[in-house]
């Protein structure tokens, strides 16, 4: 008896999506499969559309934004900007050598040497400041112009996020994976509980999208926000919805977070920038 119910709990360890011996590509197999059940009619790509993949009638909205997207003008904007000299002569293309190809379906990555979590726009500020310019700011505005123009290179390109096998590197990757899952603020809830448990019901007016390719579409255009924004910025205000005091854009928390979260989207393309609602 005492035997079966050893097992018994081993078993329902490993059926948790939160077993801490679980590897982040174990992890991702669950996930993936928990909506790809949940969700059988939805083609395995289209989860980088969010709730417009689960909804038809927000989708033919949509669809409509997408023939005109707000998001344009901060593409071309973007191009402008990355192939303007700093004041040292150089530029954004120095920075990014790899840029043509495509380069966000790699971000964030994990840098051993500095024993942290590189996001784009972290990428992109540094760029800024080893050349003597102004850090941007973080959420909105002519970062998120750069950042759309380099993920218009990326568009169609599989998100390939990589874990090394690194103590600190596997560590970040927890602590955004304990965000996801983790209830907090004052209503209680997690990442997980909107956008896993209760990805395709409704609350309020919106239907909750899937946490699997959330992070393919970014920076988005958001008409709420009437302009673009990061990831980061939408984290924030999900935190903000269930009162839960948000972290500072780019700290190593929403960092880690952003580096779970996008890997639980690899294997599906890159759709960014994008609009929403
Ligand atoms: C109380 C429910 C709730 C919680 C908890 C919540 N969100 Fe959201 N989130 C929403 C709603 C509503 C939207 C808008 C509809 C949609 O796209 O899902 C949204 C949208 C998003 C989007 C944009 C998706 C897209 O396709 O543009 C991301 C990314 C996101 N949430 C991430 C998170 C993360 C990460 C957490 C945890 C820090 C979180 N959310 C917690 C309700 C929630």
């Amino acid at each position: 008896m005492k035997i079966i119910a050893t097992a018994l709990s081993v078993l329902l360890v490993a059926a948790t999506p939160f077993a801490a011996q679980a590897t982040p590509d174990d992890d991702l197999k669950a996930f993936r499969a928990y909506f790809t059940n949940k969700f059988p009619n939805v083609p395995q790509n289209d989860f980088i559309n969010g709730v417009y993949a689960l909804d038809a009638a927000s989708r033919e909205q949509w669809e409509e934004f997408e023939e005109f997207p707000s998001y344009e003008i901060a593409v071309d904007n973007g191009e402008g900007k990355f192939h303007t000299a700093f004041a040292n002569g150089k530029s954004y293309a120095d920075c990014f050598p790899n840029y043509k190809q495509g380069i966000k379906q790699n971000y964030p990555y994990f840098d051993t040497d500095k024993g942290k979590v590189v996001t784009l726009e972290g990428a992109i500020n540094k760029c800024r400041t080893d050349n003597g310019e102004k850090k941007l700011k973080w959420k909105k505005g002519e970062i998120t112009e750069i950042s759309a123009y380099l993920a218009s290179l990326s568009r169609g390109q599989i998100i390939n996020i990589k874990v090394p096998n690194d103590a600190k590197a596997i560590a970040a990757y927890n602590r955004g994976k304990k965000h996801f899952w983790s209830k907090r603020g004052q209503l209680n809830m997690a990442c997980a509980d909107c956008h896993y448990y209760y990805s395709g019901s409704k609350i309020r007016a919106d239907i909750l999208s899937t946490g699997f390719g959330q992070a393919s579409g970014f920076p988005v255009y958001r008409n709420k926000w009437a302009g673009m924004g990061t990831i980061q910025r939408r984290y924030a205000g999900c935190n903000k919805q269930v009162r839960a005091k948000p972290f500072k854009a780019q700290s190593d928390e929403y960092n880690a977070l952003e580096y779970y979260h996008t890997y639980m989207s690899n294997g599906l393309e890159i759709n960014g920038p994008s609009q929403r609602k």
